[in-house]
């Protein structure tokens, strides 16, 4: 039995002229990583100096200019990893690290003795403002809680004017759970701490403002942010960073409605690592700007090393479904989405055209790293197209369309017969057992084609011999092709009473080992049809290897 009555709904804030609903992104923001902080401080084990190492410069690798590297005033441990990094040499001229600290003064003084050295550095110090904390923990009322942020601001002020010149420092505020603060409340605060910091258009304050514990939906996170964007005095001395988190599995969304309410700046983490159910997610929230023809600015084109990355530092797992990196997110296994993928590969290769249309995949897999192969993967709800998907573009069999139908009734009966999906090569194992190295009972023997030339046409004369049950029997035939003439031949050996219904080859490998496949469709004497494939490196052989297939199999299904 659950008991809503005890949660107190949140109150929207009164924003009647909101303006971001008609907005839309279209230029990323300045990205902010706090792995190593936020992300590092939710694990079950923080990461050592070598993984902090290793993730910091994979963060640079990819393109992130600010990276807020830890708490150093918390711990030696954090201490030492901002002095190694600095001391180190492992800080690029262009990346900013940044510092988080509390509002109080020892733990100021240790945040600057930490970055002595650092080129450039972002003192990133909060308190929080929201309305329970003031009541739970605090136990202070505004203008109590407006003191220890100013106090602290006059601090950061002072020792950035001493430590300024060997260090380009900047200065963040963060009013944290600013989205459980009365937003008049937070712009009162922050504007007091700008005041006291002395931020100008030229040297900005970055004001961050937390969706610490999201409060509800995305877009009152947004609201929140318009309204104090719109009510903050001297705006433009300012730079507005957003911090969601994701308590309620809308931190991105929350995201992208703070940036269409005018933020500039987002802090987050890779695959959404972080306090509770994480922070905000950036790179599924830069992969939807890429998905909306956006350059995010962060270097996501190998996903797969960067979640290997990610899972052996953190020892966190990303899930299957997690957008763009999980193993399930570009397989379809349901068989209308096959084929629709199918056909949508199909057009795109045939159109030439520059954009990217596939249906039931947002972006092209192979821009972040990850294959093709999985796709599609083959269960018994799979439909034809699937398989044929598969066995085309990892194998370049192009299955023709009258014989999908058959092909996917033996894959889908297999994967009945296993309980499971089938992986790529078993299909082709299960396309060979079926139609290859299928039970002879009439083979090839000896033969040979000629052309005799006739009026009105030129006709093609078989001579040869099928092997049936293991006995030769010499047969020829006269037909208007060597498909027609090898038909006429076995009919000397009782093969008669089959149509021709369909006919289609292709080349399989390419160079001097190329091959050529060929299907074939014949309609046996009570009506059914049945498919033939035959391959050789000589596409006559390959045709009548293909009506003997078709033939062979109509005796067995
Ligand atoms: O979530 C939060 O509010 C924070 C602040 C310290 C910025 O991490
Ligand atoms: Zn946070």
């Amino acid at each position: 039995m659950l008991h809503a009555d005890k949660y107190i709904p949140f109150q929207p804030i009164k924003l009647s002229d909101r303006q971001w609903p008609d907005r839309v992104i279209c230029k990323p923001p300045i990205w902010c990583s706090v792995d190593l902080r936020d992300g590092n401080q939710a694990l079950e084990n923080p990461m050592n100096l070598p993984e902090k190492l290793e993730f910091f410069k994979t963060l640079c690798d990819i393109g992130f200019k600010e990276i807020e590297v830890g708490f150093p005033s918390a711990s030696e441990t954090e201490y030492e990893i901002c002095r190694e990094l600095i001391e180190g040499g492992h800080i690029p001229d262009d990346v900013t690290i940044q510092v988080l600290v509390q509002a109080r003064e020892h733990l100021i003084r240790r945040t600057f003795e930490a970055i002595k050295g650092a080129k450039n550095a972002i003192v990133h110090f909060y308190n929080s403002t929201s309305t329970l904390q003031r009541k739970v923990v605090f136990k202070k009322d505004m203008k109590g809680i407006t003191e220890i942020a100013v106090q602290g601001a006059r601090l950061i002020r002072e020792l950035t004017s001493r430590y300024q010149g060997d260090t380009n420092i900047r200065i963040e505020y963060s009013p944290e759970s600013f989205s459980g603060t009365e937003t008049d409340f937070a712009v009162e605060i922050c504007a007091a701490v700008m005041q006291e910091i002395g931020a100008t258009p030229e040297n900005k304050i970055i004001l961050n403002l937390p969706n610490t514990v999201e409060m509800s939906t995305p877009n009152t996170y947004a609201d929140q942010v318009e309204y104090f964007i719109r009510n903050l005095p001297n705006r433009e001395s300012a730079i507005i960073s957003i911090h969601p988190h994701n308590d309620r599995g809308t931190g991105v969304a929350a995201a992208e409605l703070a940036l269409l309410a005018g933020a500039e700046r987002v802090e987050g983490t890779l695959f959404g690592n972080g306090e509770r159910t994480g922070n905000l997610d950036i790179v599924t929230m830069g992969l939807n700007m890429y998905a909306q023809g956006i350059d995010p600015g962060l270097d996501f084109s190998d996903i797969p090393a960067l979640r290997e990355m990610y899972e052996r530092c953190t020892g966190m797992k990303v899930h299957e479904r997690h957008p763009y990196a999980g193993d399930l997110v570009f397989t379809a296994f349901s068989g209308s989405h096959q084929d629709a993928i199918n056909k949508g590969v199909q057009y795109m290769s045939e159109s030439g055209g520059k954009y990217w249309e596939i249906p039931y995949l947002p972006i092209d897999p192979a821009d972040i790293g990850r294959q093709y192969e999985p796709i599609i993967r083959i269960n018994s709800q799979s439909g034809k197209g699937g398989a044929a998907f598969i066995m085309q573009n990892s194998f370049g069999y192009i299955i023709p369309k009258e014989m999908q139908v058959e092909f996917g009734a033996i894959v889908k009966a297999e994967c009945d017969r296993l309980g499971r999906e089938l992986s790529a090569q078993e299909l082709f194992n299960l396309f060979s057992r079926n139609y290859i190295e299928i039970e002879q009972k009439y083979a090839l023997g000896r033969y040979s084609f000629s052309e005799q030339a006739e009026e009105p046409a030129p006709e093609v004369v078989f001579k040869g011999s099928v092997i049936c049950d293991g006995v030769e029997h010499s047969v020829d035939g006269v037909g208007n092709g060597p498909i027609d003439a090898f038909f006429k031949a076995i009919s000397q050996v009782g093969l008669n009473g089959y149509e021709f219904v369909s006919y289609h080859q292709h080349a399989i490998s390419s160079g001097s080992d190329s091959k050529a496949i060929a299907y074939i469709g014949l309609k046996r004497p009570d009506g059914k049809t049945v498919f033939g494939v035959g391959i050789h490196s000589n596409i006559n052989k390959a045709s009548i290897l293909a009506v003997l297939g078709a033939i062979n199999r109509s005796l067995l299904v």
